[in-house]
């Protein structure tokens, strides 16, 4: 194990070059534009993967983005460990706000600052360096090791549950490990055990069948934009909660002994009320912030658009609103079911003056991860030796949709080795990623290699 770690440390910088080089493809996965850049950069894991000594690498094509595999399988009689994380990023707009070329990595006070770089390229090629370590310090892994990197999570993964299907054999494992998730505070080695589910919906409001004239028709008809309005506010009620009927009824409650361990967590709701510059919190009466973040369902309203949104004034009522709405489930909500329920009590909230129209774009499964399997023990452990410090566990307000799938379809459990911070602008601008937790990682990730071997 010495060997490995000399050779993390020898070989540090050079890692962080190629990290870099990493986070200069554009890998936008929702854009048409940058499918070229999506191809590059499947292929440009695939390099790092063969580099570090995989046997077996090969990039598999889907209707979307290509999905990267490799293995080693050297250790017979050893566990196998499926290491999952995905090559796309956000788009990076308001370009304005960005201090730095969003892919033109910089690194400042310790921090790489690029698109992607928390958010997944930088938590992924942790292990991916880590698995290089051992090949080239000692020669070979403690365990067997599959990886699998896709290009579309930032978009709802919809290539990925049919090629795990497909694939079960090539993906058997013990356990999956993922680094995509984020330290409860730096320095501090956390495993999350929890991530909310999701529902993405689009309503759209039609009024009139045309623009009109607001001074002529004013009074006359109902306003799609004051209607949507009015639809939004309807969904929550005095004290934050959703108003959708049946909304709760299969909601896992919070335990004692959880909100007990949620409240050891050191938190300070005002920190993160100045670090927001919000002069308060605000959400479902009755829990914390950590609560309702982690294991409350929640409903967002993530966009707002019609009728005129250019510069000056325009005197209109439009005859179309529509907005962008998502529902954050927890255990045992079921995405599918939320969007039904949420279209007919929507529709039902609408006046008989517009029509409406409701369409479920994606979602994804919440899931809860096993606290007492080897797995999880095996990461606590190899978090503490690497970062010298107890490992805490929460769970993530955030979705990993293909979680779900892994343990359905493989039946194997997840490790949520997270190395990110909530704080580094992931889908935001000036997104950033700790070199510190970087380097930490890449040896949490060897010592799990280790511990899980054993
Ligand atoms: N890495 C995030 C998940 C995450 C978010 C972890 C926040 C920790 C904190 C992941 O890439 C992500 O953003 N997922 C999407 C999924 C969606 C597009 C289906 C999300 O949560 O919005
Ligand atoms: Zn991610």
């Amino acid at each position: 194990m010495e060997q490995v770690i000399a050779y993390i440390n020898k070989n540090y910088d050079s890692y962080v070059e190629q990290l870099k080089q990493f986070l200069t493809i554009k890998s936008i996965s929702t854009l048409p534009e940058n499918k070229a850049d999506m191809k590059k950069c499947a292929e440009f894991v695939s390099d790092k993967l063969k580099e570090a000594g995989l046997s077996k690498v090969q990039i598999f094509k889907t209707e979307g983005h290509p999905i990267v595999y490799g293995e080693w399988l050297g250790a017979p009689g050893k566990p196998t460990i499926l290491v999952y994380g995905h090559y796309d990023v956000q788009p990076v707009d308001p370009i304005d706000l960005w201090d730095s070329p969003p892919f033109e990595p910089v690194i400042k006070d310790g921090k790489i600052f690029a698109r992607g770089a928390t958010d997944d390229k930088g938590q992924l090629f942790v292990h991916i360096k880590s698995v290089e370590a051992y090949f080239k310090s000692v020669g070979s892994l403690p365990i067997n090791i599959k990886f699998l990197i896709e290009g579309e999570e930032e978009i709802g993964s919809p290539h990925l549950e049919p090629f795990i299907k497909a694939n079960k054999d090539l993906l058997k494992c013990d356990t999956v490990l993922v680094s995509d998730t984020s330290l409860f505070a730096p320095g501090q080695p956390t495993l999350t055990y929890g991530l909310r589910g999701l529902s993405y919906l689009e309503v759209e409001v039609t009024g009139p069948n045309r623009d009109l004239h607001s001074g002529s028709y004013g009074g006359a008809v109902a306003n799609p934009v004051n209607v949507l309005a009015s639809m939004i506010s309807k969904l929550h009620d005095k004290n934050g909660k959703i108003t959708i009927p049946g909304f709760y009824d299969s909601v896992l409650p919070l335990t004692k002994n959880e909100r007990e361990n949620f409240k050891k967590l050191k938190f300070s709701e005002k920190k993160y009320a100045a670090d927001l510059q919000v002069a308060e919190l605000s959400g479902e009466k009755g829990f914390s912030t950590l609560e309702r973040t982690w294991a409350r369902p929640t409903l967002d309203c993530n966009g707002i658009f019609g009728g005129f949104t250019g510069k000056g004034a325009k005197t209109i009522i439009p005859s179309k609103a529509t907005a962008k709405i998502s529902m954050r489930l927890v255990p045992n909500q079921e995405p599918k079911k939320a969007s039904k329920l949420f279209e007919s009590y929507f529709k039902k909230l609408a006046p008989k003056s517009v029509k409406v129209k409701v369409t479920d774009l994606h979602g994804g499964y919440p899931v809860l991860t096993p606290l007492n399997h080897k797995a999880t023990v095996a990461a606590s452990k190899a978090m503490e030796s690497a970062f010298g410090k107890k490992t805490v566990f929460m769970r993530e307000g955030g979705s990993i949709p293909v979680i779900a799938t892994f343990d359905k379809v493989l039946k194997a459990p997840t490790v949520l080795m997270g190395l990110g911070l909530n704080s580094e602008n992931l889908h935001s601008p000036n997104e950033h990623f700790n070199l510190k937790h970087f380097h930490l990682g890449i040896k949490s990730s060897a010592f799990f290699f280790k511990y899980f071997a054993e």
